[in-house]
């Protein structure tokens, strides 16, 4: 066993992780996600919210968020409310808003059993009157955002938590055949958008996941397109599958030819005012979830849903639970959010290496500065025997600092572990999956003056 250690005595500014408000200091969480190779990192929102300039801030920074996804107004009831009679004006108002700011628009929902108008609920349908019903619908308000929209959810919660078929309306009316009606009437309404079945609980309940697979695959059998698979992940702290879990499980999709995302996540605590360790518990479930993105090639990314526990939908619909989001009611980052942005930015930086035999690469920065982050010295790993490569980013961008890095080997990740100090002599040593530490070295962000790193290889 070999051991390298690096001491990088340039000075940090020592600040806390925490407090920082300001989204146009360093690179945000969409800007991350895109370094490391992915389309977006988004949020939902509405236009109920765009009176919160603080609020707006946040939502309009294209850094921090690539994509919107109206939260309700795109939904059956408020866009046809009475049949035949569209309304507009609240999700042309996230589109234009989207558009302004350069940001994609994720559009949601067209065939879903909740949020529906009265007259779909009450109506006598016949199996051909449902069938022209949803055809209806799908061709006004998919055609009304033609061009617009990088994904539609076209048929949204179709299952059960047990796998299956939700008994609404629609199944009750045509069986499963509303599903390829739904994903036929939206290919012909808009050819450029990418079609999405969108579900939750998929990422812990394996019989629903088998159903969703089924899904899928009825529409292709059925000759249609669909494109995608959205993955709604709200999720529970201390719940929340690992890693290697839920890439496994996007994996099973993307099989199928499918892209996936994961769409509305967030990931609540059972249990408030949250303790030190719930709070931790919740940064690594957070890394879980992005980290099983980035280590499937077809997903393509992340969208939260909301993303300040101001407006979260949490604890209105599930008393007692809540703070499900990565900044808090007053806006400040929460240490989900540093080490959601702390793994963006290692895999960004720490490029995969490639090695044979005979050493590797060490890649290493340090940020300094208000508003800043950035790429330091970089050097050689030499003399090794063995292949691979660590890559450091230590950034001080908008009063965080915080390390991180990644290492690839020409050995199994689980041989290699990684002890990382601060200056100021508090130690943690992970030891573990290389990938696992990376979650537990995210939570360590604290007050950092320097960081000295090892990699014992
Ligand atoms: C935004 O408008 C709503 C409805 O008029 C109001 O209840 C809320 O207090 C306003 N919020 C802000 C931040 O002005
Ligand atoms: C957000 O963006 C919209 C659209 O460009 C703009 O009208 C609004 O003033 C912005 N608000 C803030 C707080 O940046
Ligand atoms: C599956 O779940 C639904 C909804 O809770 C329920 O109505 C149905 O009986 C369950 N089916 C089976 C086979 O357990
Ligand atoms: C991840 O979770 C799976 C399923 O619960 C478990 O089998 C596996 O050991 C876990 N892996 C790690 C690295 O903890
Ligand atoms: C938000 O700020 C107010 C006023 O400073 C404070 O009372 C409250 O506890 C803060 N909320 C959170 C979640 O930190
Ligand atoms: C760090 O280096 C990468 C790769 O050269 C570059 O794309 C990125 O812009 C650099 N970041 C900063 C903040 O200088």
């Amino acid at each position: 066993m070999g051991l390298w250690r690096n001491g990088l005595a340039a000075a940090l500014l020592a600040r806390a992780c925490l407090g920082d408000n300001a989204p146009d200091q360093g690179p945000g969480l969409h800007a991350l996600m895109v370094g490391a190779g992915k389309l977006f990192f988004g949020t939902a929102t509405d236009t109920n919210l765009f009176n919160d300039t603080q609020y707006l801030a946040i939502a309009n920074s294209s850094s921090m968020f690539g994509i919107r996804v109206p939260e309700n107004s795109q939904k059956w009831q408020p866009t046809e409310p009475t049949q035949g009679r569209f309304a507009f004006a609240n999700p042309d108002d996230v589109a234009v808003t989207s558009r302004a700011n350069g940001q994609l628009l994720r559009c949601h929902t067209l065939t879903w059993h909740s949020q529906l108008p009265n007259f779909v609920q009450t109506t006598a349908w016949t199996r051909d009157t449902l069938t022209a019903a949803i055809q209806s619908h799908i061709a006004n308000v998919v055609g009304h955002f033609k061009g617009q929209c990088y994904s539609w959810d076209v048929v949204n919660e179709a299952l059960n938590d047990n796998g299956t078929i939700r008994n609404d309306v629609f199944f009750q009316t045509m069986g499963t055949d509303y599903i390829p009606v739904s994903f036929a009437a939206a290919a012909a309404a808009d050819p450029g958008a990418k079609l999405y079945y969108n579900d939750f609980n998929l990422e812990t309940i394996a019989a629903k996941a088998d159903a969703a697979l089924q899904i899928v695959r009825l529409v292709q059998s059925a000759g249609l397109r669909i494109d995608g698979v959205g993955f709604q992940a709200h999720l529970n702290v201390g719940f929340t599958p690992n890693r290697t879990a839920l890439a496994a499980t996007l994996s099973r999709f993307t099989a199928l030819g499918v892209e996936v995302a994961f769409t509305e996540l967030d990931i609540a605590h059972t249990k408030l005012p949250p303790d030190a360790a719930a709070i931790e518990q919740q940064a690594r479930d957070y890394v879980s979830v992005v980290g099983s993105c980035l280590a499937v090639a077809k997903c393509v990314g992340i969208v939260v849903w909301e993303f300040t526990d101001k407006y979260s939908w949490i604890p209105s619909t599930f008393p007692g639970k809540g703070d499900a989001c990565l900044f808090d009611a007053n806006f400040t980052k929460k240490p989900a959010y540093t080490a959601v942005s702390s793994l963006l930015a290692a895999a960004a930086t720490g490029g995969p290496p490639q090695g044979g035999g005979g050493g590797g690469s060490f890649g290493g920065g340090v940020g300094g500065g208000s508003g800043g982050s950035g790429n330091g010295t970089s050097g050689s790993l030499n003399g090794g025997s063995r292949a691979g490569s660590v890559g450091m980013n230590v950034g001080y961008a908008g009063g965080e600092s915080s390390a991180t890095a990644t290492a690839s080997l020409g050995q199994s990740p689980a041989a290699v572990s990684l002890a990382m100090s601060n200056i100021d002599g508090q130690i943690s040593v992970a030891t573990g999956p290389i990938w696992e530490q990376l979650s537990l070295r995210a939570v360590l962000c604290v007050s950092v003056s320097a960081v000295t790193f090892a990699m014992i290889l």
